[in-house]
């Protein structure tokens, strides 16, 4: 027997075109393996009559007033795929309310406010599905979930921003940093306000969604405190790739003696990790884990198909939850709040790039006590630099430093540990 689920979306540019699209190409087999039809009973834009990358299936109302898909009565389950903070955040708690299922996209609005509007699920016992929002078409949420349950995670690190880790290839095969971040537009990767992405600040909100679900932990955009790739040059990057190295935007979160680290930042990945490869647009996670071990997960972080994808896949949860009149599950957010010390907190070896940076760097080593090591004249590396030594050097003499992965000096075990174990479910 099919059961029939009125779905709502609000929005429908990148993301929202491609649910229609992939709701279309589907629906059959939506049909076939999981007896859910999904009816798209109305649509929300902005701009009621501007031109549409996709056909809307017949009987689909398009609208320009949220209100007016929100408060359906038929409808049982919203898509947000709109972005915006306070108006997406406003009308998701609105479909909350009347007691439908949310399915978003929206890392910017999940990572700020995702614990308020989980609770506020969790009370109307509705869901609150989010898989999107984090590397787009990669389900690495659902997998953490899941496959993950009775593992302990010590360690994620990913490449979760696609326009950054684009900029970043391009630099290291020798455009500049300007000509790298046109290319990115004009390919599509990149806003016409790059910020976000460049300034690592995407990639902090989907590293404080995916910490939550790793450690059950939540991180504050302040214990992230993402550093960008707009300090760094093709130089730089190519002279730390002849060096054996590539320089990644990475998120990373790690559990040490029960404790959590953080960074959102570039680092030099050794080119015999797999994380090394990652270029251009690709997205990648690499989880580190008691029972699995080293598994990474990599595709496309964004685009409409595999990011409707995702999209979907939670939509169909969502259906099923509806039709069988589970009371839902959500995405149980952790309660821990343990201390979080950012990584740049801790000693660890960094590289200087450029002949009068080492040259500079060398000089101010003989009165500071710090060890290096010259790879070339042109690259130097310190070893186990503290953060005080870090401050020091790049205040006297004006280098980038670029940590490198895998170096840090772990301290002893402190008292502000994670003491409970962990779980989430979705
Ligand atoms: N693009 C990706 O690959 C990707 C990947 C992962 C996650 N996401 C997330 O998915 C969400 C959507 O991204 P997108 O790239 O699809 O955005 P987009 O192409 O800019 O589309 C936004 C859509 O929302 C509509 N909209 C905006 N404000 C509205 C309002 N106040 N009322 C009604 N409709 C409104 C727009 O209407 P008009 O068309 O009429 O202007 C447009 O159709 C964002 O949260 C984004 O972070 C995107």
């Amino acid at each position: 027997m099919t059961t029939t689920i009125e779905v709502g979306m609000l929005g429908l540019g990148t993301v929202g075109s491609g649910v229609v699209e992939r709701l279309t190409q589907a629906a059959r087999k939506i049909e076939q393996t999981q007896g859910i039809r999904l009816h798209l009973a109305a649509v929300a834009v902005n701009h009621l009559n501007a031109p549409r990358a996709v056909k809307l299936p017949i009987g689909t109302r398009l609208t320009d007033s949220l209100t007016n898909v929100v408060c359906d009565q038929r409808i049982q389950l919203i898509i947000e795929v709109m972005g915006t903070v306070a108006t997406a955040k406003s009308a998701i708690k609105a479909a909350l309310n009347q007691g439908k299922s949310v399915v978003t996209a929206n890392k910017d609005l999940i990572a700020t406010a995702g614990a308020e509007l989980t609770a506020l699920a969790r009370r109307q016992h509705c869901d609150l599905f989010y898989e999107a929002s984090v590397a787009g078409g990669i389900p690495i949420l659902r997998t953490l979930t899941d496959s993950y349950a009775t593992d302990n995670i010590q360690s994620v690190d990913g490449i979760i921003n696609g326009t950054a880790n684009y900029i970043l290839s391009a630099m290291t095969a020798g455009q500049t940093y300007g000509d790298a971040l046109a290319a990115a537009q004009a390919a599509g990767y990149a806003e016409a306000d790059p910020t976000n992405d460049v300034g690592g600040i995407d990639a902090a909100y989907k590293l404080m969604i995916l910490s939550r679900f790793a450690f059950g932990q939540g991180l504050t955009f302040q214990q992230v405190a993402p550093v960008g790739i707009t300090g760094l040059s093709a130089t730089i990057c190519q002279t730390v790739a002849r060096h054996g190295w590539q320089i990644k935007l990475l998120a990373q979160a790690t559990q040490h003696n029960q404790q959590l680290y953080c960074r959102v930042a570039p680092v030099a990945v050794a080119q015999t990790q797999p994380l090394s490869e990652i270029a251009g647009v690709q997205n990648a996670i690499a989880v580190q884990s008691d029972a699995i071990g080293a598994s990474l997960y990599t595709g496309p972080g964004a685009g409409s198909t595999a990011t409707a994808n995702s999209v979907l896949n939670d939509v169909i949860v969502a259906a099923q939850h509806l039709v069988n009149g589970q009371s839902a599950v959500n995405t149980a957010l952790p309660v821990n709040q343990g201390a979080v010390t950012n990584l740049a907190d801790l000693p660890q070896d960094y590289l200087v790039v450029g002949a009068k940076a080492v040259s500079a760097v060398q000089v101010y080593a003989n009165e500071v006590d710090f060890s290096l090591q010259t790879l070339a004249p042109d690259c130097l590396r310190l070893n186990a630099l503290t953060a005080r030594q870090r401050q020091q050097v790049a205040r006297q003499v004006q280098v980038t430093l670029v940590p490198i992965a895998g170096t840090v000096r772990w301290p002893a075990a402190t008292k502000n540990a994670i003491t409970t174990p962990v779980h989430v479910a979705i």
